[in-house]
This record gives C-alpha cells, structure tokens and sequence, in this order.
C-alpha cells in the first residue's frame, strides 16, 4: 500500500498574524545559541551517508526530505555549551546520534506497521520491509563508523545506549498484548527504548566539554528524565494527536497492543468489571478502539494522572541541572524539558 503524505503544517511562527508560540520561541533560542553547531551536525550526517549508490541514494534522500525535532543533536550540543563549550567533537557526536535515532524510527516503523514518518511515507511502505531493515541497518553502521573518528569511549557508551534501546524495543514486543502490563514493566521498556538515548546525549555533550564525573551524571540523569518524560507525552499523542501536525501514523499503540502508561492507570482505576471490559477490547482492538476507550480515559482521568507523570519526570530532569553554574544553555535546557511534555508534534 502507498502511504498518504501528510503535508507539514507551517511554522507556528510564521502563521499569519499568529503570536508565537512557547514552542517557536524556544526553538528559535535554541538556534541562536547553538544553530551554526546544529547546521554543522547536519552537513557531518550528510557528509558520512554521502553513497553514490543509487538503490541507496533514493531512500537517504525520501528520508532526508523532511527534518525532525533534532531532539538528541539538540540536547549534546546543549550540554555541551551548558558544560564549557561546543567543540568538533560534540557535532560529530550530534550527528551520530541522530543517526541511530532516525534508525531506530525507520526499524520501529516496520514493527508498528506504521505508514508515515514525518510527514513522508515510511521506507517500509514507500519500497517494502526489507529496504527497511536493510537501510536501518545502514543508518547503524554507519552511526558506529562515525562515532569511531570521536574515541572509543563515545563508541562504547553509544553502543550501550543503543542495546538498551533494541532490549526496550524487544521488549516491547514481547509484551505486545499482554494486558496486564504494569507500571514498572512499562517504564523498564521506555527507559530502554526512549530513554537511553536522550540520556547518553546529554551525558556526552557533558563528558567532552571536559566535565567532572558528578556533572556528567547529572547530565545523564537529566536526559533519562527527559525521555521518559517525552515518551509519556508521545504515548498520550498517540491517543489524541492530530495526524496532520504530529506528521506521523497514530493508534498503532492500540491497534498493536502496546500498553501505555494512560491505557495502565485506565485498567487499574477501574472496578473489575469495567476492567474486564477494557482487558478485552486491547486484547481484540476493534476499529473504533480509540473512540471507545476515549470517553473512559476521561472520565477516570487517566489521561490527566499520565500527563501529570509526564510533567513530574520533566520537574525532576530541571531539579537535575541545580549545581550548574546559570547559563544560556542551562536556561534552554530547563525549557526543552518543561516543552518535552507540552509538545503537540
Ligand atoms: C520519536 O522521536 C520516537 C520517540 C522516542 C517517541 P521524536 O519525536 O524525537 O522524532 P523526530 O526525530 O522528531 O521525528
Ligand atoms: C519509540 O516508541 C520507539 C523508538 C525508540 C524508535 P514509539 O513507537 O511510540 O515511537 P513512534 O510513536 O513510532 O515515533
Ligand atoms: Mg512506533
Ligand atoms: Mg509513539
């Protein structure tokens, strides 16, 4: 099936007349403090999956057609200037990082039959399953090969990183279906899936600005709060996102049976009958799952207690960032958290 592209809606602030949004505003702090590093990054990512090869050129570049948020570029570069200073380093090492991020979306795609991704059909949809795998596994290698002209130590660090994201995917999908999924197995799989990633960015942006030890963990910490802060809020989206703004499929967290942490809370507010009931519509999900579940969700305010999970995990990354000394990029990290949960993409 040939996925519909969902078009990009234009920059909240560039919207006629439009006061800019919370979201424009940092984002345009953030490329005024770091946006030369981050176009840096950019070439870096080119310059490393520059193949001639054309049965590869054309995903690379159906891939490349439309850039997301650049959350983990964003988050080493920031810790880095947070930290000391950005150097050559932290954008070879922004650029990696990125890569194994877009790998694992084009990998995770495959696994949740999803057809868009950031506003463009997926690769698995666009040629077939295989190409898919085959060009993640090219967007793997050649994050290793990069990250291989840093040190050994990144190398290292990165690869741990990115096991604990297979081990979360891996997860998760052996859980697929399991409705008696709890709290704490749940945020094991975010922690691996979403959350190792966005803390080993930060952790890196730490070390290579020459940090100490302490730093350099609570930096780590602060990315680990982040992503699981994030993940929540990209679970919720995934329940009452607009397609055309998230750019992505939606409700294939219900239509693939992965419990999420409203889904959880609805379950366990709910009388055992009525939990009995919501077990089995996400054992069988019929076609109007979400809409059925909706009106539950609200009224035991599930949604509501997830959110507010959410925007205690982004509390507690900001707490993480108390010995830094004040800065800009302190600052704008502190924001790129609270945002983590108040995004709409
Ligand atoms: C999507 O990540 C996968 C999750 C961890 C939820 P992003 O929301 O950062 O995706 P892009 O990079 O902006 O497209
Ligand atoms: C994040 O989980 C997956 C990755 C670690 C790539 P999701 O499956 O919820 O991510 P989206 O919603 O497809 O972006
Ligand atoms: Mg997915
Ligand atoms: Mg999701």
């Amino acid at each position: 099936m040939t996925a519909a592209t969902i078009p990009a809606p234009a920059p909240p602030s560039v919207r006629g007349g439009e006061p800019r949004s919370p979201e424009a505003a940092l984002l345009a702090d953030v490329d005024r403090l770091i946006g030369e590093d981050l176009a840096a990054c950019e070439r870096l990512y080119a310059e490393e999956l520059a193949s001639a090869h054309p049965a590869v050129r054309d995903v690379r570049d159906h891939v490349a057609k439309y850039r997301g948020k650049r959350l983990r570029p964003i988050l080493t570069l920031l810790a880095g200037a947070a930290c000391g200073g950005v150097n050559g380093k932290h954008r070879t090492l922004a650029a990696v990082l990125e890569m194994v991020h877009v790998a694992t979306l084009v990998h995770d795609d495959v696994l949740d039959g999803a057809d868009v991704r950031r506003h463009v059909a997926t690769v698995h949809s666009r040629w077939n399953p295989r190409t898919a795998v085959l060009f993640g596994d090219f967007l793997f290698t050649h994050a290793f090969h990069l990250a291989a002209t840093v040190d050994a130590a990144a190398c290292r660090a990165i690869g741990a990183a990115t096991n604990a994201v297979c081990e979360g995917e891996l997860t998760q999908i052996h859980e697929r279906g399991n409705v008696d999924l709890t709290e704490a197995e749940y945020f094991r799989i975010v922690a691996g899936k979403t959350a190792a990633l966005t803390a080993v960015a930060a952790e890196l942006g730490a070390v290579h600005a020459g940090a100490d030890a302490a730093t350099a963990a609570a930096l780590r910490g602060y990315g680990e709060d982040l992503g699981v802060a994030f993940q929540i809020a990209d679970d919720l989206l995934d329940l009452v996102g607009e397609e055309g703004r998230v750019g992505k499929t939606l409700g294939s967290d219900l239509v693939e049976k992965k419990l999420t942490l409203p889904i959880i809370r609805l379950r366990d507010r709910l009388q055992n009958g009525d939990a009995q009931e919501v077990k089995a519509l996400l054992t069988a999900p019929p076609a109007d799952a979400r809409d059925r579940l909706m009106p539950l969700l609200e009224g035991a305010g599930a949604l509501d207690s997830a959110a507010a999970t959410a925007r205690e995990r982004a509390a507690a990354a900001v707490d993480r960032l108390d010995g830094l000394p004040d800065s800009e990029a302190k600052s704008l990290l502190k924001r790129l958290a609270r945002f983590s949960v108040r995004r709409t993409r």
